[in-house]
């Protein structure tokens, strides 16, 4: 074998295995997670990512129903044989769905690992763990990750103000977010909100926690199945790219900039602008349009500040090989310069 053969079979070879309390909990090999998407969380990107050696989520709600659900599981099942999680994301609705029948199907399809996100999910933690099913809760504040250990769960997923979707509405962003979850949770904790490379991963890890989880950055992955322009919208857009809006409305929420978002912000800026003035724009299922189709004038299209840090559109197993290196040349070069 030539030398440069060997440096490109060298670079293709899986990079060590980065230990943590989270990889150990959940049986994976890199602490990163992608975390739950609706419509973008199916088979095609979670089974890329757990067998990248990550662990993938498939987002309960975004099939149609439980049975849809059940198949999907399978479905995914056939693309990997290695773990991965179901996302349940528990909102406030006017119509709520049936959460206790999708997490029947989750229950009954023997699913080990549950991310759950969202309001009061004491019913469904209650019931997954008494099924022995881990379970991961996704939070934006020291105080929930802390009423969710106490509620039994088995890890925390701590999303920073710079998150695509609910950021919550204390705007602490992960440097300081982090490190004062991990002053006070016990069990392992992933950050989440802002992360896309090798540096974030390494400065996770520095900051306390086990991990990461990503959402924005694997939805410009060959493997997420959206729209290549709706990929290529997340690459154009640097880190000043999305819009906080229905913060009036104590809901806040993290978007990609678009002219649907911008409109959304300027008519709830007037002063007693209620849900109802947005509500025709703010549809899930005209986001869903724009995702499908990449028509970019669709609807909302969730994305982080990371987008500052994208600018390619990579495939899974590509991105991961990528971040974990960087991590390891990061933590095994560039740091131990520092000392002495
Ligand atoms: C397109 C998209 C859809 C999302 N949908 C959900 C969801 O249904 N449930 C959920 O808990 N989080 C959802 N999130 C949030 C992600 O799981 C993750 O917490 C977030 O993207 C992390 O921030 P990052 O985008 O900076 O990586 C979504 C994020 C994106 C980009």
């Amino acid at each position: 074998m030539s030398t440069a053969e060997a440096l490109v079979q060298n670079e293709k070879k899986a990079p060590q295995r980065i230990k943590t309390r989270f990889t150990e909990l959940v049986g994976i090999d890199y602490p990163i997670v992608q975390g739950g998407m609706m419509w973008v969380g199916r088979a095609e990107l979670a089974a890329a990512v757990s067998n990248a050696g990550g662990l993938g989520i498939l987002t309960a709600l975004t099939q149609p129903s439980p049975d849809a659900l059940r198949k999907e599981i399978e479905r995914c099942r056939t693309m990997t044989d290695k773990p991965f999680a179901v996302n349940l994301t528990i909102l406030p609705s006017m119509n709520p769905p049936p959460y206790a029948e999708y997490r029947k199907a989750i229950i009954d399809s023997g699913i080990k690992i549950v991310e759950t996100a969202g309001h009061n999910p004491q019913e469904h933690v209650a019931d997954f763990k008494e099924h022995g099913i881990i379970v991961v809760h996704k939070c934006t504040a020291v105080r929930h990750a802390l009423s969710s250990e106490r509620m039994g769960v088995d890890a925390i997923s701590i999303d920073g103000f710079e998150c695509a979707g609910h950021p919550g509405e204390d705007d602490i962003p992960g440097l300081v977010l982090i490190p004062a979850a991990a002053d006070k949770v016990k069990i392992p904790m992933i950050a989440s909100g802002g992360f896309g490379d090798g540096r974030g991963l390494v400065a996770a890890l520095a900051l306390g926690a086990d991990g990461i989880n990503m959402g924005t950055r694997f939805c410009a992955t060959v493997e997420a199945p959206i729209h290549p322009k709706a990929k290529q919208l997340i690459v154009d857009n640097d880190e000043r790219g999305t819009n906080l809006i229905f913060r009036s409305l104590r809901n806040t929420a993290r978007v990609g900039k678009n002219s649907v978002s911008d409109k959304v912000v300027e008519l709830l800026r007037k002063p007693d602008a209620k849900f109802e003035d947005v509500a025709h724009l703010v549809k899930g299922a005209q986001g869903r349009v724009l995702l499908e189709t990449g028509d970019i004038d669709a609807g909302l299209i969730w994305a982080g500040q990371v987008q500052g840090l994208i600018r390619d559109i990579p495939t899974v197993a590509e991105l991961m090989h990528r971040i974990v290196t960087e991590a390891h040349e990061i933590i095994q070069k560039r740091l131990p310069g520092f000392v002495g």
